[in-house]
């Protein structure tokens, strides 16, 4: 048959559709035509404006793309995972088995995460973590659908600890929310600080989102270290700068950390951020055209400044058209899929970036300082630093 009598052909058995009332299945595949994307991030929480910041940059990589994902239309749907790790599971889903997402995109806590790990395991879905930095996630528990646009939770750390013994501090107190991102951001601190030749004197932790911070400033006040280093993050993070000033160890005892402490947070924590040392691989002064060029989108497209994870997002947005544009929104041809995915090199804001083979960003990480509410890039703190992988189990 030939086009204009196929096309034809299928009008006339629409107009007999319509005439007997058969037309709703029409409409329905016309409508599951388009891509289902799923957001699963914390909206409510300390982490909350983490989420928000993640589905921006999402939405403004792909607006910038045409707004399609391999010529086809999205439908989009979203889920509050509140940053509950209990609630994992079914939250997932809720986008997996109810809304039939052909594509999960979360999340931002690390506990979570593994939650969802399970569920892209079991179901086959495809999984774009924009954040939660746990491990496994692209080592023992890594898989061909689950693809990483943000880091490992020891690779910023992993940064932090040769330039502070270059400072001359070398004995640190550690503190950190006792969960999987704390404990192993610890694991790259220990390891950059120990082999630079720095002592950690003291870990100090409290069990995660709590923000009751005094007893363990009075306790680093009394063992009045070289520095503090620490993991904190989103609203706690900023209680944390806050409190540390008011405890009076700010100017006394330098505050370190990996460079989450500093994001997203500059507002609200003032001038009790100032001076506070980072490693991160993303920096607001990072003096490229490329960055200069999505903050100046950004603030005009939100009326807020992007921070890390907005870049995380934009970065999962930009990976997710390439891999949609490689089989032509195709997303069930998944060994071309994840190929495409799998040899994308990301132009990011941070710089550009590659997949390592259990899908996690090979990355440069910048040395930072806190200054006139803006985390000021001071130099390379790492150069295409690749987390370890161990366990992780790929064909090539
Ligand atoms: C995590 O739980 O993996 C996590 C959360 C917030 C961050 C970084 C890591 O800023």
């Amino acid at each position: 048959m030939t086009t204009r009598r196929l096309v034809l052909a299928r009008s006339a058995a629409l107009v007999g559709a319509a005439s007997t009332g058969l037309l709703l299945p029409q409409i329905a595949r016309a409508q599951s035509n388009r891509i289902r994307v799923g957001f699963m991030l914390p909206y409510t929480g300390t982490f909350a404006q983490l989420g928000v910041a993640i589905e921006n940059g999402v939405r403004m990589a792909i607006a910038q793309q045409g707004g399609k994902l391999g010529g086809r239309e999205i439908e989009w749907f979203k889920v509050d995972d509140e940053s509950e790790p209990s609630k994992g599971v079914e939250n997932a889903n809720r986008l997996v088995q109810r809304d039939k997402v052909d594509v999960l995109i979360g999340t931002v806590h690390s506990g979570v995460q593994m939650a969802i790990q399970k569920v892209a395991r079991e179901s086959g879905v495809l999984n774009i973590i924009p954040n939660a930095g746990v491990h496994a996630a692209t080592r023992g528990l890594c898989a061909p659908n689950v693809f990483r646009t943000s880091f490992t939770n020891s690779q910023p750390t992993l940064a932090l600890g040769k330039p502070m013994v270059d400072k001359g501090l070398k004995k640190a107190v550690w503190i950190t929310w006792k969960y999987a991102a704390g404990e192993e951001a610890f694991e790259g601190f220990r390891e950059s600080y120990t082999k630079a030749g720095g002592t950690i004197v003291k870990e100090l932790s409290l069990p995660f989102p709590n923000v009751e911070f005094q007893a363990l400033l009075t306790e680093i006040a009394s063992i009045k270290p070289d520095a503090v280093a620490c993991f904190f993050a989103g609203g706690g993070a900023a209680k944390f700068i806050r409190d540390y000033a008011a405890a009076g160890l700010k100017g006394r005892i330098p505050l370190w950390g990996s460079g989450f402490l500093t994001e997203g947070v500059l507002d609200a924590a003032g001038p009790a951020a100032d001076g506070i040392m980072t490693t991160m691989h993303y920096s607001d002064s990072l003096a490229t055209p490329r960055n200069q060029q999505f903050r100046l989108e950004y603030a005009k497209a939100f009326k807020m400044q992007p921070d890390v994870y907005a870049v995380q997002g934009y970065d999962s947005g930009l990976l997710l058209v390439q891999g949609a544009n490689a089989v032509k929104g195709d997303l069930a041809n998944k060994p071309a899929l994840y190929k495409a995915m799998e040899g994308a090199t990301i132009d990011s804001p941070r710089g550009k970036w590659t997949m390592s083979r259990a899908h996690n960003p090979i990355q440069d990480m910048y040395l930072r300082v806190v200054a006139d509410r803006e985390n000021k890039v001071l130099g390379i703190a790492a150069k295409a630093l690749a987390d370890s992988g161990a366990g992780c189990r790929l064909a090539a």
